[in-house]
This record gives C-alpha cells, sequence and structure tokens, in this order.
C-alpha cells in the first residue's frame, strides 16, 4: 500500500522566521532540540525523496561521499534513523525485522542486506540531508567525513570533503575572526544528551532544490523588479541539527531545507519588515556572499510595498 499526498498524514511544512531584528551578528544561533522533533517529515516527503533517489541514481558522486572512517558513524546514524522514525510515523514508516517499509513512497529497505553505504540509505529515509563530522586526532578538531547532500545551497560537496569546519566554512565573511573558535569549542563540547537546532535563510531567484553553486554574485539583474520580485524570489530556509551519535560520539548535521514563494510574505506584513529590516543591517561582504546584490533594490522596494509603508 502507498499513500497519496493528500492522505499522507504529515502536517504542512512549518511556517519558519529566522530573522532577528537589529544590528546584524554573526552567531550560532543554537536552540535546544527535543529528540522527538529530530526529524521533520511533511508533506512534501514523497516528492522530495524521489527528487533524492533521481539525484542519487544520475549524479550519485555530485550527492554522496564518505571517508572510510565514515563507516561505524554511518551504520549508527542508520540504525538511529531505522530506530526513530516508525515510533515517531507509525502511519508512514513501517518496521517488519530488518525490513523497512515507507508507505509515502512504496520504498523498501533491507536495511541488513542493503547495497548501499549505510548513510547513503540513511539519507534516502528522510528528507533531511545528512553530513557525518569527525574528531581527527591529528588536527583535534572536527572534519567533515561523509554526506548524503542532494540539496546543497550553494556549495559542493567535493569541495568540503575531509575538511575541518573552519575551511569548510571559509567562504563565509568574519568566520574565522567571529565563530571559527567558539564553533571549535562547541563540537568539542556537544553532549549525546543535548542536541541543538538552528535555522538559516538565503533569498534566492531560483527554487531548485539541489543548488551546488551561486555565491558571491554582483551586477543587477534588470529582470527581477519592484513589481515582480515576490514572484520570481524564494526564501530558502534551512532547519539544521545536531547531535552526537551515543557510540562513535562522531557528530551528525541533518539539513532540511525549506523554499517558499517569497510572495507569501505579502500576506504576512510583519514578517516583510522584519526581512527589510534584516537585508539593510546586512554588511556589504554578507550581501555579496548571499548573491543579494543583483536584486537588492527590487527586492526592498517589494517588502517595504508588503510591509505596508509604500503603494504597489
Ligand atoms: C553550530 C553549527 C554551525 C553553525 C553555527 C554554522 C554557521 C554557518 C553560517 C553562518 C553559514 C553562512 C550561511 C549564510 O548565511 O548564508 C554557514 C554556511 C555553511 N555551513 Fe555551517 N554552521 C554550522 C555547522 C555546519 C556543519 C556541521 C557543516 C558541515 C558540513 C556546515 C557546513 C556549511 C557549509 C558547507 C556552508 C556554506 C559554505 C560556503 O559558502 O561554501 N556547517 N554555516
Amino acid at each position: 500500500m502507498t499513500i497519496s499526498p493528500p492522505d499522507m498524514p504529515f502536517p504542512s511544512p512549518p511556517d519558519y522566521a529566522p530573522f532577528k531584528a537589529g544590528p546584524f551578528r554573526l552567531s550560532m544561533g543554537l536552540m535546544p532540540l527535543d529528540l522527538t522533533d529530530w526529524i521533520e517529515p511533511d508533506t512534501q516527503c514523497a516528492v522530495e525523496l524521489k527528487e533524492k533517489e533521481r539525484l542519487l541514481t544520475e549524479r550519485h558522486d555530485e550527492v554522496f561521499a564518505a571517508l572510510p572512517e565514515a563507516a561505524p558513524g554511518s551504520a549508527e546514524a542508520l540504525a538511529l534513523l531505522v530506530e526513530h522514525l516508525p515510533s515517531q510515523f507509525p502511519e508512514v514508516y513501517k518496521r517488519n525485522g530488518h525490513r523497512l517499509d515507507n508507505l509515502a513512497t512504496g520504498q523498501r529497505w533491507e536495511i541488513h542486506a542493503s547495497p548501499l553505504h549505510p548513510l547513503d540509505l540513511a539519507g534516502r529515509l528522510v528528507q533531511e540531508d545528512l553530513c557525518l563530522m569527525q574528531r581527527q586526532t591529528h588536527t583535534q578538531v572536527y572534519h567533515l567525513v561523509g554526506a548524503s547532500l542532494c540539496f546543497p545551497t550553494r556549495w559542493r560537496l567535493a569541495d568540503k570533503i575531509g575538511k575541518p569546519l573552519n575551511t569548510i566554512h571559509a567562504p563565509i565573511p568574519g568566520y574565522a575572526e567571529q565563530l571559527a573558535t567558539i564553533m571549535d569549542k562547541f563540537f568539542d563540547r556537544l553532549k549525546v544528551e543535548k542536541p541543538v537546532w538552528r535555522l538559516n535563510w538565503s533569498l534566492m531567484d531560483d527554487p531548485t532544490l539541489f543548488q551546488p553553486t551561486g555565491h558571491g554574485r554582483t551586477g543587477t539583474n534588470t529582470d527581477i523588479t519592484p513589481e515582480n520580485a515576490g514572484d520570481t524570489l524564494w526564501l530558502r530556509m534551512e532547519r539544521q541539527t545536531l547531535r552526537r551519535l551515543p557510540r562513535t560520539h562522531d557528530i551528525l548535521f541533518t539539513i532540511r531545507v525549506y523554499v517558499r514563494p517569497l510572495a507569501q510574505l505579502a500576506a504576512q506584513p510583519d514578517r516583510a519588515t522584519q526581512l527589510a529590516a534584516v537585508l539593510r543591517a546586512l554588511p556589504p561582504s554578507m550581501r555579496r556572499y548571499k548573491s543579494l546584490p543583483p536584486f537588492m533594490e527590487a527586492v526592498l522596494t517589494w517588502l517595504d510595498r508588503a510591509a505596508g509603508k509604500k503603494r504597489f
């Protein structure tokens, strides 16, 4: 039996708004995570898992990578998901011995007899992308040792695999000075029983989930105007979780991508006000990093109108 999308017992995607008022500050922005909320399936589950299957078939090496040392942590991550999903979402995920059925997609997984790498299989079970971080003795910091990354927000897995956190984040203006040290300390001290989550946001002119490039755009995109910005731009938000795995002590980083048309903010004037304030507070280096310059003026005018400060 396969459940059709309208009957899927998952909620609609949550309405996240990761915009903080006030001066710009690079921050970790971590919040405690209740592990019952670790994974966040929604009505897009079947569509997004199908897209993952397509990417993993057509361009496997771009969306999956695992170093040999990722094997134990990957197996642990898979085992945790196989335990978690049927207990949290019993209408969709059914466990039968070593078999796991996903009734939303009609997929059936033989967990122990699968030819797939355990992290690859784990990534096909959930909408989240999965990144495995491991502390390396030669550097004494955490490195990316494996990932199932179908929906990257402007980064290439091949550029980051094997790299430490600070190299991974090197393109971010201010990271080295403001975040590198506290991040390394945080990763060292993260406790099994204290998982965390955070939100990230981007504004993009393309709603495609798989976006491995696109930082640092400049110039002006004359196709995006104050009149059509709501229909030509998308808010892309990432809900990220971090948990230390109890057995291997590796850290699993999950990334769930939500893409919303900017036009939704036309009905949410407070959100439009907040986003306009956040955009105006961004330093030029961060505007460039996020590829905002091509449509910055257009989107600010559109947001001011949505906020009710100007007429459409
Ligand atoms: C406490 C945890 C973390 C924090 C606070 C954090 C913070 C950030 C921030 C502020 C950005 C810039 C995003 C933007 O504003 O557009 C970013 C980007 C990024 N983060 Fe993290 N991050 C965390 C964990 C991780 C982990 C575990 C990975 C491992 C894969 C990772 C990989 C990336 C990548 C690949 C980018 C894009 C970098 C690029 O542009 O090349 N992050 N992160």
